[in-house]
């Protein structure tokens, strides 16, 4: 019977050379943090027992929030994650003492920094180290490779057929790496880039397997806009959506509008808040998304929204977008009404409709008009908004 199938995802790196204030594996590709869909990976992979995330300890709350809710992928799969060391060979290490007590038979042993290796290159992985005992991902060199001397003369031209860039999840029998693991640091040798020059230096074989061009490793800030791109590139299913929304005055000291109070002479009526706003743009969205309306998901009947905050309506629309890991292009409302006057509130609404959606600021437009004092906008009995949705969804057909 074949034993358990551990992995150690190592993130305890600074993320130097990509800058960018945050270490990289805690920022945005592709719209998640990139150690999420990494460990996402392996903890979707049926044939993979535990995932040990390592990390730097100064990097908790960054972990936490990235990692949200990940759980539900396999409770049990995901222990707490270890600190990691000053290299990556101790972040290794750290990540294999971690799980010895579970005493895996196989271990596979993946950057962070590579989130977008597919569920085949973890099943090839698993099985070739089976056979293999220890092997790595690798692709063929297509450039030439030359060796240079410190002057920058080409010192020798290499066998582009015996090369090979090799890639993570390298694999290995578990108590084989361990064991090398030890040694290395026992005569203190702490600078292998790799577990398999540690393994070659151990003097076990290591053979390569099959990588996958995608597999790269999120190195410098130009891999960012890269991902960013293709990402770009993937969500080519652009819809726009329009809502409109009224709400009529009547007593009271204040309106919502887009999420702000603003203090006026009247209220506004409707079952929630009456964020007219809010309402307009929450249509758009479902629009954008061909999924019915604000008042079929939130009916005017339901007891629950009596004065709720429309804020939640919105939340919910944007996750829709997000279930269907698309994204929001821009939302844009139009208020219509003689008092009270918005400019002075558009800033502040801007921002919380830009919180509430989970978009930057710059993809969110607020405008105003009266009506000129014509209809019942301008007679003052109550307030209109018009919105438009851009939602990008992955292409479908
Ligand atoms: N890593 C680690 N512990 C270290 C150094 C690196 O766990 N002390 C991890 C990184 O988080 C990354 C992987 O090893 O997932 C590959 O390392 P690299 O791409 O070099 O990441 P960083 O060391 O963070 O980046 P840089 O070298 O640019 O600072
Ligand atoms: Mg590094």
């Amino acid at each position: 019977m074949a034993g358990m199938v551990a992995a150690v995802i190592v993130a305890a790196g600074r993320g130097e050379r990509a800058g960018g204030g945050v270490p990289k594996q805690y920022r945005d590709v592709a719209g998640e943090p990139m150690i999420r869909p990494t460990l996402a990976a392996f903890l979707a992979h049926p044939a993979i027992g535990v995932v040990q995330p390592v990390i730097n300890s100064a990097d908790a709350s960054f972990y936490r929030a990235a990692t949200a809710g990940l759980e539900e992928l396999g409770l049990a799969k995901l222990p707490p994650p270890v600190p990691g060391g000053a290299t990556r060979q101790a972040s290794v290490r750290a990540g294999l003492e971690a799980l010895a007590a579970r005493a895996p038979e196989l271990v596979l042993i993946h950057d962070a920094a590579r989130p977008f290796l597919t569920d085949a290159l973890i099943s090839r992985a698993i099985t070739v180290g089976e056979a293999k005992g220890a092997a790595v991902p690798a692709i063929a060199v297509a450039d030439t490779v030359k060796r240079v001397d410190a002057d920058d003369l080409i010192a020798e031209t290499l066998d582009r057929d015996r090369l090979r860039m090799v890639q993570t999840p390298q694999v290995f029998a578990f108590d084989l790496i361990l064991a090398a693991h030890r040694r290395a640091a026992a005569v203190g040798i702490e600078n292998f880039t790799d577990d398999a020059a540690l393994a070659e230096w151990a003097g076990h074989r290591v053979s390569v397997f099959e990588g996958e061009t995608a597999n790269v490793k999120v190195t410098t800030n130009e891999d960012f806009v890269r991902a960013e791109i293709l990402h770009l590139a993937a969500l080519s299913d652009v819809r726009i959506g329009n809502g409109f929304d009224v709400h009529a005055f009547a007593d009271g000291d204040h309106v919502m509008l887009g999420g702000v109070r603003i203090p006026h002479s009247r209220g506004l009526t409707g079952h929630s808040d009456a964020d007219v706003a809010l309402h307009a743009l929450v249509d758009a969205i479902l629009g954008a998304l061909a999924d019915g309306d604000i008042g079929q998901h939130f009916p005017p009947s339901d007891p629950q929204w009596k004065g709720a905050a429309s804020d939640r309506f919105l939340a919910f629309a944007c996750e829709r977008v997000r279930a269907r890991r698309g994204m929001i292009a821009n939302l844009d409302v139009t208020i219509v009404c003689e008092a009270p006057r918005v400019s002075p509130h558009r800033d502040a609404m801007r921002a919380r409709i830009a919180a509430i959606a989970g978009i930057p600021l710059s993809r969110v437009a607020v405008k105003a008009t009266t009506s000129e004092q014509l209809g019942f906008t301008g007679r003052g009995e109550g307030i209109v908004a018009m919105a438009t949705a851009t939602v990008r969804l992955p292409w479908s057909g």
